[in-house]
């Protein structure tokens, strides 16, 4: 049940935003495990959403790279940066794809990653210019790999993004090995994903 009509509203926490590299779109079981901790941390934050699957995004190219020397961003690449810039908290939904997530992914963070806006430098080394101080990762693997085993390389980079545009601590949520096993199985590795956000989305 919703808030009753004159029961007063909390006050929101902050910003987050939602990234979501679901390329499966409605079919895709990381976004069935994103979406519904989302709602939960809605109640929470103000949620806005990137959805990067309706976007037609490239990696630079040499024309776009010259012109970003120039100064000239895309706009759509600088609102997203800044909304970046500002979120408190930020959710990624991402399958894993060849032992990583989605090139669509990697390309908006190329997109996106804007000297003065997500990081500059201070002369010695890169320094985040992002407010963010949590970012939870949702992700679901076909094989049966782990998170933290050596050959799962996208929480190490999103780590590695976070201390670049100074995100904060990274979770990552993920079910694995979801192409082996029963469509039971593949259900009840979902829900405990999502059992387990909605239990983070309390603290987070
Ligand atoms: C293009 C593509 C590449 C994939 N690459 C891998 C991979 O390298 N390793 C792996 O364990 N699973 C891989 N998978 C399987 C997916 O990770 C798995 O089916 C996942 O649950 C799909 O998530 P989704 O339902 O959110 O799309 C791949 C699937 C696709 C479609």
């Amino acid at each position: 049940m919703g808030p009753l009509k004159n029961e007063p509203q909390k006050p929101k926490e902050g910003k987050l935003l939602f990234i979501d590299a679901c390329v499966r779109g409605d079919e895709s079981r990381t976004r069935g495990i994103a979406v519904p901790i989302v709602a939960a941390l809605s109640t929470r934050y103000e949620v806005e959403k990137i959805d990067l699957t309706s976007m037609d995004i490239s990696p630079l190219t040499p024309s776009s790279y010259a012109e970003r020397g120039k100064g000239n961003t895309p706009e759509w690449a600088e609102k997203a940066a800044r909304k970046i810039a500002d979120a408190d908290r930020i959710v990624i939904a991402a399958p894993f794809w060849d032992m990583s997530f989605p090139a669509v992914l990697k390309a908006f963070f190329e997109q996106v990653s804007l000297f003065g806006i997500t990081f500059e430098d201070n002369g010695k080394k890169c320094v985040g210019l992002c407010k963010c101080k949590k970012v939870l990762y949702v992700t679901t693997r076909g094989m049966d790999i782990p998170t933290g085993d050596p050959r799962e390389q996208g929480t190490p980079y999103i780590k590695a993004l976070s201390y670049l545009w100074g995100l904060g601590e990274v979770e990552t949520i993920a079910a694995w090995n979801m192409d082996y096993i029963s469509p039971e199985k593949i259900e009840e590795k979902i829900s405990g994903c999502v059992i387990e956000g909605i239990r983070l989305a309390k603290t987070f």
